[in-house]
């Protein structure tokens, strides 16, 4: 649906970018012209995966967690000597597990807020360091999760995604005089691999939600590369500090505490 060379000679940076809703959008980079570079923790499923996306275009891969300085320090410094700089960062890489917040142990806690939120700001200042602040151009998007009303029964999630959409809005400000664009896209309930990680008490509890979204769908990964594109691209670069919700109207309609009622079914 996009010119074909959109993201000509751009060079991107997906983390998670091996599977899911991180692999489409790294796919769609390519198929408009991009080089990227997949990052996440598991060496052999991104290197699997790297070699699957090598048929759409370059596509690189090393891996890193980016819940550590460090490692995102190395990746930076692949990226300038392998792609000589970078265009575009997308934030993809995340997780969470379902649970009462009154029975959240603080390490599981602390696991998601510092994977969901920290590893955001980390990869996202560290990277804007090294190239985007620099050259006085850039352009991040964070995927973020469907949490403007809350998340019971993902408390720890919600929270470190509010967290993000409210950093989208404070870095869009602070690094504007940079030319640095930050925006965030919301998915709700998306057909991914991610979701084979839920118990299959939960995976029951999906379907049904699937019927009860006004769009009587799940999002695909597709949906969310779209927007995803878009806000990366020209087409929006009057466009910083949002969150777009791409979730069949689930931010508005349906009830927030089914998850949470769902879990409580089969934990008492
Ligand atoms: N699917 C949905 O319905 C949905 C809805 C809202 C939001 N989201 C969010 O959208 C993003 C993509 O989800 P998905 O459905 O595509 O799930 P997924 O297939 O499980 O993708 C998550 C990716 O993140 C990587 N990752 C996780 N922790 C990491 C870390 N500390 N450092 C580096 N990489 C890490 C994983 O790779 P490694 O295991 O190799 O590290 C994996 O490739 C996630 O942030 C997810 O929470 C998904």
């Amino acid at each position: 649906m996009f010119k074909s060379d959109l993201f000509k000679s751009k060079k991107v940076l997906v983390t998670g970018g091996r599977s899911g809703i991180g692999y489409e959008i790294s796919k769609s980079f390519l198929s408009h012209g991009a080089e990227v570079i997949i990052a996440s923790r598991k060496e052999e499923a991104l290197q699997v995966a790297a070699k699957k996306l090598t048929k759409y275009g370059t596509c690189h891969a090393k891996s890193c967690d980016i819940r550590e300085p460090e490692a995102i320090e190395e990746l930076a410094k692949m990226i300038q000597e392998t792609l000589g700089g970078l265009d575009i960062l997308i934030n993809n890489a995340g997780g969470q597990f379902p649970a009462p917040a009154n029975i959240i142990a603080q390490k599981g806690w602390a696991a998601v807020i510092n994977n969901n939120l920290n590893g955001t700001f980390y990869m996202s200042q560290l990277i804007s360091n090294k190239f985007f602040i620099p050259q006085k151009r850039g352009n991040i998007v964070n995927i973020t999760a469907n949490v403007s009303r809350g998340f019971p029964g993902m408390a720890h999630t919600g929270a470190a995604r509010a967290g993000v959409e409210n950093l989208t809005k404070s870095l869009g400000q602070e690094w504007a005089r940079y030319h640095i664009r930050i925006n965030a896209v919301a998915p709700g309930i998306i057909a991914t691999s991610g979701l084979e990680n839920y118990p299959s008490q939960m995976l029951e509890f999906l379907k049904d939600s699937e019927q009860k979204n006004l769009m009587k769908r799940f999002g695909t990964a597709e949906d969310v590369s779209n927007a995803v594109l878009f806000l990366s691209s020209p087409l929006a670069n009057y466009i910083s500090g949002v969150t777009i919700p791409v979730d069949g109207l689930e931010h508005l309609a349906g009830d927030r505490m089914e998850l949470y009622n769902k879990i409580m079914s089969f934990t008492n």
